[in-house]
């Protein structure tokens, strides 16, 4: 593994090693074990869009591994005023040892690991969430142990978060199911990969998605970029929604996971959600572990 770009990309064997090693730094932290594998090594952050959760724990991240980690708002650096990537990306090999990028498109995330010379690690885009979903498989093996046998649905926005997941839960041996409405569905390339799995469903019925899951994971129903046509969204999405109904065709000991930021009582009920705080929020922690353990994988 030279860069983590997208769910795709990765290997079954690969994902599990990510999370061993991911457990195994969680655990460190928690028992204060050292752990500086990054001793001296830099990662350069660019972010074209908001982030809490990214950015922090990235920088945090970094810190305990021993190593540094720069915030580059993309509007400070000339790659804001026309600067191409592909330069960028050859300058900035020459100072750091990883990026991590969040921005629009994929296709630049793949330029940026292209044309420089450093592991690039994609920190969201419109196509994808590779490290969101490390952490949700970390959570959910957390909570539930494995992922044989177990059945992941997700309900809403066929965007980055659906597309990686789909990919992430099938690749380690989940069922899945997805709800997502006509015009808002999952990648074409995503659907492709996801053809070859009988354990898979694509459907426009929530409910239906949401019987006999383990796992229920929604999303926004605009993603940063697309704040312009919230209300229309709105509209498309109505019905997509966890709620008490949908937790009711579940199994009764289904867990939820939520990316966040959160919207509640659009794509998930206030009521639903507080219920399930402690798995969202430990979800929320693993993007800790689980990025450290991409960093060293990529960096060490
Ligand atoms: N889930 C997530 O990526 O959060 P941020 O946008 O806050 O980084
Ligand atoms: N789909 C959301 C995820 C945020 C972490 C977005 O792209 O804004």
């Amino acid at each position: 593994m030279k860069h983590l770009l997208k769910m795709l990309d990765l290997s079954k064997e690969e994902i599990i090693d990510i999370l061993n090693l991911a457990d195994q730094l969680k655990y460190e932290l928690k028992h204060s074990i050292p752990h500086p594998h990054l001793k001296g090594r830099s990662l350069g952050m660019i972010f074209q869009k908001a982030s809490t959760r990214t950015r922090v724990s990235f920088e945090t991240g970094m810190y305990q591994l021993g190593g540094h980690a720069l915030f580059l708002s993309a509007s400070d650096l000339q790659i804001g005023r026309g600067e191409p990537v592909q330069d960028t990306a050859r300058v900035l090999s020459r100072y750091l040892d990883g990026i991590m990028i969040r921005t629009y498109k994929q296709e630049e995330v793949e330029n940026l690991a292209e044309y420089g010379n450093i592991p690039v690690i994609n920190g969201l885009t419109d196509f994808s969430h590779p490290c969101q979903v490390l952490a949700d498989l970390m959570t959910i093996r957390e909570f539930k142990g494995q992922f044989d046998d177990l059945k992941m649905c997700f309900i809403g926005d066929g965007n980055n978060m659906a597309n990686s997941l789909i990919v992430g839960c099938l690749k380690a041996g989940m069922s899945v199911s997805a709800a997502c409405p006509e015009g808002y569905r999952p990648d074409p390339q995503v659907l492709e990969f996801a053809k070859d799995y009988n354990c898979f469903e694509l459907t426009d019925s929530p409910i239906k998605a949401a019987e006999n899951a383990d796992v229920l994971i929604t999303d926004v129903w605009a993603s940063m970029g697309q704040e312009g046509e919230a209300e229309k969204r709105k509209i498309a999405f109505k019905g997509y929604q966890i709620n008490d109904e949908i937790m009711a065709a579940a199994k009764s000991d289904a867990m939820v996971q939520h990316c966040l930021p959160a919207h509640r009582e659009e794509e998930i009920t206030e009521k639903v959600f507080e219920a399930h705080a402690n798995e969202i929020f430990e979800e929320a922690e693993n993007r800790l572990h689980a990025q450290k353990a991409v960093m060293v994988k990529l960096m060490a």
